[in-house]
């Protein structure tokens, strides 16, 4: 696995997310509230675009008329959820870790790790910056792919 400067952090506030591609996979990069996670673009059901699906919360239910919202994030005004919606058939996943809320035992989008690099860092390596111009007085983030 190599490290590659996906994005600066300014070009991902929060309540945003960035599809870049990373060694030929399109991978994308949520900001939650200055927290960066990157999930592979391709549902695991039928391949729908995840970078096109609907943010939200977290729905649960133990019975009829009965429900909690939960893990709203932390931009209220924007409403933007941990759990990003798949746009074609509605399966949903857990930015923070990829898991499934339909079969989390067994289906989850494939998850990468994710860290934030001074530019400074970023000339000493072994970092990849692929399609945009690195400075030093920046920070970067890194996705490890
Ligand atoms: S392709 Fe994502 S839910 Fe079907």
């Amino acid at each position: 696995m190599a490290k590659h400067v996906v994005a600066a952090v300014a070009d991902i506030p929060p309540g945003t997310r960035r599809l870049t591609q990373v060694n030929g996979r399109a991978i994308v990069v949520f900001n939650l509230g200055g927290e960066f996670f990157a999930l592979n673009n391709r549902c695991p059901h039928r391949g729908g675009s995840l970078f096109h699906g609907k943010q939200t919360g977290l729905v649960e239910s133990d019975g009829p008329g009965n429900y909690r919202y939960s893990r709203p994030g932390e931009i209220e005004y924007t409403k933007l959820g941990e759990i990003i919606r798949c746009p074609w058939h509605g399966w949903e996943f857990d930015i923070r870790t990829g898991q499934s809320w339909c079969d989390p035992k067994r289906v989850r989008v494939r998850q990468y790790a994710v860290s934030i690099e001074p530019g400074e860092a970023l000339v000493q390596g072994p970092y990849v910056a692929e399609s945009f111009p690195v400075s030093v007085e920046n920070d970067y983030v890194v996705v490890e792919a």
